[in-house]
């Protein structure tokens, strides 16, 4: 049947450059392999098998480290919800249809290997991460009813925070597998972050205004995924404390520079309902770097007080 909604319309005109970037995302893409970032001769039985229980010393991860490392697992782990998401709105034909099968399988890698990373390494608590698993995938992620501009606008930048925060976690756990493991992950995040920041740069020009009003909305909006996660306001704060993730971060180094590649704030080709998205964009972001130095200035007063105390703060 013909595809006739605006939606899908959108999608229609937008699959040459999906599988344009999907040729280029699989060039770019180097295979890896799990397995060879998991230090398999630290591993042993646990006590259903006739060894030792987890308990906390035998991790090397200081509590900071735990935090971002359960965050991003379980974030991760959602896998099935956000397949989902993405295949109702993108489709399973085509060229839409290959990406989410081959992003799809690319994202089961990172669960996969954060897992058997921090269990062979008593890293976290096994039992806590599981049952944190089950609630968290159980409930599972909804993103509400985006269109597919607004999705695609989401995960550009939904991508690249992973990326960041992957990143920053490897430098938090101060142990070289860890860092060479997110490192790795964080490379992967990163190609998808482009493959769907060419979609949206692809989008602006067949519709600058639907796709100015889409960025603004999700912009504004943004939320990562994982605000149901067992902890989690717990846990991110411990990771903004650390500045692994944190406003400061979310402004300069995931939104603004997007919005710098789309030329977000140099178009010329907008209508009034594009200027007027775009105005309330301008408007969000001041907002954002505001507050971010607000976070940063109160984080700075806070490891001032624990320096003085002669604690040391946890820094990425
Ligand atoms: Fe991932
Ligand atoms: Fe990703």
């Amino acid at each position: 049947m013909p595809q006739t909604s605006p939606q899908a319309a959108v999608l229609t005109e937008l699959e040459p450059v999906v599988a344009e970037n999907l040729d280029r995302h699989i060039r770019m893409a180097k295979e890896w392999h799990p397995h060879d970032y998991v230090p398999w001769d630290e591993g042993r039985n646990f006590a259903f098998l006739g060894g030792e229980e987890w308990s906390p010393e035998q991790s090397r991860l200081d509590q900071t480290a735990k935090a971002a490392m359960f965050v991003n697992l379980l974030t991760e782990d959602n896998l099935p919800s956000y397949h989902r998401e993405i295949a109702t709105r993108f489709g399973r034909d085509g060229a839409w249809g290959q990406w989410v099968g081959r992003w799809t399988a690319e994202e089961g890698r990172h669960g996969v290997a954060l897992r058997d990373y921090l269990v062979v390494t008593r890293g976290v608590d096994p039992v806590e991460l599981e049952r944190a698993r089950m609630d968290y995938m159980t409930t599972g992620y909804d993103s509400g009813d985006k269109s597919p501009l607004e999705a695609v606008a989401y995960v550009s930048f939904q991508e690249l925070a992973t990326r960041v925060s992957h990143r920053n976690t490897g430098k938090a756990t101060g142990d070289p597998i860890a860092d060479k493991l997110l490192a790795r992950i964080a490379t992967d995040e990163n190609l998808h972050m482009i493959f769907y920041r060419n979609l949206v740069t692809a989008a602006f020009d067949i519709d600058p205004d639907e796709t100015m009003k889409a960025v603004a909305t999700e912009v504004m909006n943004f939320e990562m995924p994982g605000a149901n996660m067992a902890n989690f306001r717990k846990n991110s704060t411990i990771i903004a404390k650390a500045g692994i993730y944190d406003l400061r971060l979310h402004h300069d180094e995931v939104v603004a520079p997007i919005l710098r590649t789309w030329k977000v704030f140099e178009r010329s080709d907008l209508g009034p309902e594009g200027e007027q998205a775009r105005e309330q964009l301008a408007e969000f972001m001041a907002g954002l770097d505001a507050q971010a130095d607000k976070f940063v200035e109160s984080r700075e007063r806070m490891r001032a007080r624990m320096a003085a105390k002669g604690e040391v703060p946890v820094q990425v």
